[in-house]
């Protein structure tokens, strides 16, 4: 197999050097940091050759006007390309918020009685519509689906909910018990503090569970559990799996393992149940630090990570998933303080960050730097 993929971009690799001499840049594009020169002297290079690695760029003076939002914890792209976002407004996380027994101590505050979820325009940045009033105690992962229902995650009720399109006051759906943390066992299905979803085109359901249960959880589109991963039988495991990603393609499942400070991308097994046996691919560098959030484009993860140490940068990361290796790092003018999330939308074409302090969103565009030039 390994052979004939070298095969393969072998003769990509020369018949682009031979048929188009003028793109020379096609080559050395996937290293768009660092010095190039040493680049083209690698013959080591082996990097198909349709997949530019585009940078993204910040989009200056957006949003337009202040959102006037709390922190933001989560951005996810709807079908008509707009950012919706997840927010705590004067809601903040601290030592007194959860007790040892992940039990969420601020039940007397009530919900928060503002809208919580905001949907934007793409352009402005400005708010075209809100709800999500009076629902949410601590929202954190928000993921909007191929058929636009919104999947949340609330840390404090310790549940999962989805909301269809027609009626986003009422879920259609609920994973977990409200405000009992705990472990799935049997037909009770308790999660502890999750903190993102992916849903496959196909239905199926990943909960990234969470801050205690340090698992991904599968369910079939009815919400009905399928498997956890690591399984008991895995040597895998997780320390605090924070954002989560499907790449449909290489039936993988990609996970900000944040304490860890590395991506994990075990096998979604949506595909194949025999794969799902297969080790997953680690992507660990010493740059990455604690990796916050993950989102995919083909087979390219964005990622970003937090505060960590003195010597490693809270930035963004463009990784390949199939190599898993980190092409290139970014961050806007001024630096990241608290990245969150982030999302991509689903052509490629923009990036959306979101911050927790102070509370922001940035919006990023995927350009060909070489275009530019
Ligand atoms: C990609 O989608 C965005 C909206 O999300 C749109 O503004 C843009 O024109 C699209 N770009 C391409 C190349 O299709
Ligand atoms: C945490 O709080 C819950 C209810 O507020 C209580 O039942 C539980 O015993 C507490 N756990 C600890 C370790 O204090």
């Amino acid at each position: 197999m390994l052979n004939v993929m070298l095969v393969i971009f072998l003769f990509f690799y020369v018949s682009n050097i031979y048929c188009e001499p003028e793109t020379v840049r096609d080559n050395v594009d996937y290293f768009s940091y660092g010095n190039n020169e040493d680049v083209v002297k690698n013959p080591d290079i082996h990097i198909p050759k349709d997949e530019i690695v585009l940078r993204p760029q910040e989009v200056k003076d957006w949003p337009q006007q202040s959102l006037n939002v709390g922190q933001i914890t989560a951005v996810s792209i709807n079908s008509l390309g707009q950012p919706v976002i997840f927010h705590r407004a004067e809601r903040i996380w601290d030592e007194s918020t959860f007790n040892e027994s992940n039990v969420y101590q601020n039940l007397d505050k009530g919900p928060i009685i503002e809208d919580t979820i905001l949907v934007l325009d793409a352009h402005t940045g400005s708010v075209l519509h809100s709800w999500g009033a009076y629902a949410f105690y601590m929202p954190h992962g928000l993921t909007v689906d191929h058929h636009d229902n919104i999947w949340v995650t609330d840390v404090a009720k310790h549940q999962v909910f989805k909301y269809t399109p027609s009626n986003r006051k009422y879920p259609s759906l609920t994973i977990g018990e409200a405000f009992t943390a705990g472990y799935p066992y049997r037909r009770r299905v308790l999660l502890c503090m999750p903190t993102s979803v992916a849903v496959a085109t196909t239905g199926e359901i990943f909960v990234a569970d969470g801050y205690c249960n340090n698992q991904i959880l599968k369910f079939n589109a009815a919400g009905t559990l399928l498997r956890a991963i690591p399984s008991f039988s895995d040597t895998l495991t997780l320390n605090l799996p924070h954002s989560v990603t499907l790449l449909e393609h290489l039936d993988v499942v990609c996970v900000a393992d944040r304490e860890n400070m590395r991506i994990v991308c075990p096998k979604a097994g949506l595909k194949s149940y025999i794969d799902i046996m297969e080790p997953p691919t680690i992507i660990e560098d010493p740059t990455l630090g604690r990796v916050f959030a993950v989102a995919s484009h083909g087979d390219i993860i964005y990622a970003v990570n937090g505060p960590t140490s003195q010597n490693i940068a809270v930035r963004g990361f463009t990784v390949n998933a199939v190599y898993g290796n980190i092409l290139d790092t970014w961050e806007p003018s001024t630096g990241f303080t608290n990245p969150h999330s982030l999302a991509v939308t689903r052509n490629g074409s923009h990036l959306y960050v979101t911050e927790i302090g102070p509370n922001k969103i940035w919006k990023f565009e995927l350009t060909d730097v070489y275009d530019k030039k």
